[in-house]
């Protein structure tokens, strides 16, 4: 279940997932299943978020195996590459360029406050400036295509309303136009096999790629309270139940609570419950990725198409914030011209602006 404003059909969505591992089933919930819905519906750039991947990734070759992964998943998932822009990160230069003006307008002590920064270091990572900036760079990655949706899980939330304030505060600052994105929040979060937030970190996933009975065993070992047999349980705030909610509809979901709670089924029911809907529901999904994982050259080709696209929609953005800060050498007045004129020279000086540091040779966009 998500919350937020209703999608409007010129909506633009923006959705970032970080390659840190294969994704598993708390990516699929959070932010893979609701970006490849809604990039049915509406104008959508999916990327993979490698630059972020870097505040802790320390090895180059496994990065980019994960950025595959990635791709893989979301096609995995029916996302169609020639209606949504997937693309790599650090394909898009200008997100970095509009990082660095953002950050002019960050107050540190907001940054201090997200959760994601007091949780990394209240953990005993050491934090870096990549680290302190994380939120910046993410609202560069909105901002610079535009976006107005974004799918995130509830751990997002705060970034993006971050995203937004720095908006306003750019705007108010230069006169700008920046859009203020929404967040749209997958309101339940799937939690770990320990019962904490799915993640890498804590090593408590499912990963997609999981074989059936790596899946069952994953599921096994789900921490269930270990009150003795017959003793009340709450089901409800179980882990398995909450695990079961995101693959079963409702209501049997319900019965399956109420049979736990008054001790008619124990655990281990329960757990071949949700393995058996998993079977059901990702096992398809797993083929389908083990399949299109193996072809990288036709992923590059992907994310190369993906990165021309977002290419064009960044050097528009750039080119209205470079006239309105100052950056860059101004644009020769020259005769007066219409704004088709005008529209051409931007793109003639976005193309001088960045030639040395675009990695991706592109023929033309489309
Ligand atoms: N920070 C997000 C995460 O950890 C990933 C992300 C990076 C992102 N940039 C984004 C998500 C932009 C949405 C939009 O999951």
């Amino acid at each position: 279940m998500t919350s937020g404003a209703p999608i409007e059909a010129k909506d633009i969505l923006v959705s970032g997932i970080k390659p840190t591992g294969t994704p598993h089933l708390g990516n699929l919930v959070g932010m893979l299943r609701p970006s490849a819905r809604l990039a049915r519906e509406v104008t959508s750039y999916l990327f993979v978020a490698d630059l972020h991947a870097l505040t802790t990734a320390r090895d180059g070759k496994e990065l980019r195996r994960h950025v595959y992964d990635d791709v893989a998943a979301l096609l995995a998932l029916g996302v169609d590459p020639e209606r949504a822009a997937i693309f790599r990160q650090s394909d898009v230069p200008q997100i970095l360029e509009l990082a660095w003006i953002l950050g002019c307008l960050a107050p540190t002590p907001l940054l201090e406050r997200a959760h994601a920064f007091k949780a990394a270091t209240s953990e005993g990572v050491s934090p870096t400036l990549g680290l302190f900036s994380y939120p910046v760079l993410m609202a560069a990655d909105i901002l610079t295509l535009g976006g107005t949706l974004v799918p995130v899980g509830t751990d997002q939330r705060q970034h993006v309303e971050l995203t937004r304030d720095l908006a306003r505060r750019f705007n108010q600052a230069f006169a700008g136009a920046l859009p203020l994105p929404r967040a749209m929040v997958e309101s339940a979060a799937i939690p770990g096999l320990d019962g904490r937030k799915m993640s890498k970190r804590y090593g408590n996933t499912i990963p997609i790629d999981a074989t059936p009975r790596e899946r069952r065993a994953l599921v096994r070992r789900i921490v269930t309270d270990s009150s003795p047999l017959g003793a009340p349980v709450d089901a409800e705030s179980s882990t398995v139940i909450q695990m079961l909610r995101h693959f079963e509809e409702e209501g049997s979901v319900r019965e399956m609570a109420e049979s736990l709670s008054a001790g008619r089924v124990g655990w281990a029911e329960a757990k071949d419950r949700l393995a058996d809907a998993l079977d059901r529901d990702v096992e398809p999904l797993r083929q389908r990725f083990i399949a299109i994982r193996e072809d990288e050259r036709h992923l590059e080709t992907v994310l190369r198409a993906g990165a021309a696209r977002a290419q064009a929609q960044a050097a528009k953005t750039l080119a209205e914030v470079r006239s309105l800060t100052g950056l860059g050498r101004p644009l020769d007045p020259g005769p007066r011209v219409g704004p088709t004129t005008l529209a051409r020279r931007l793109d003639e000086a976005l193309t001088m602006t960045f030639p040395a540091s675009d990695p991706v040779a592109i023929g033309g966009t489309r």
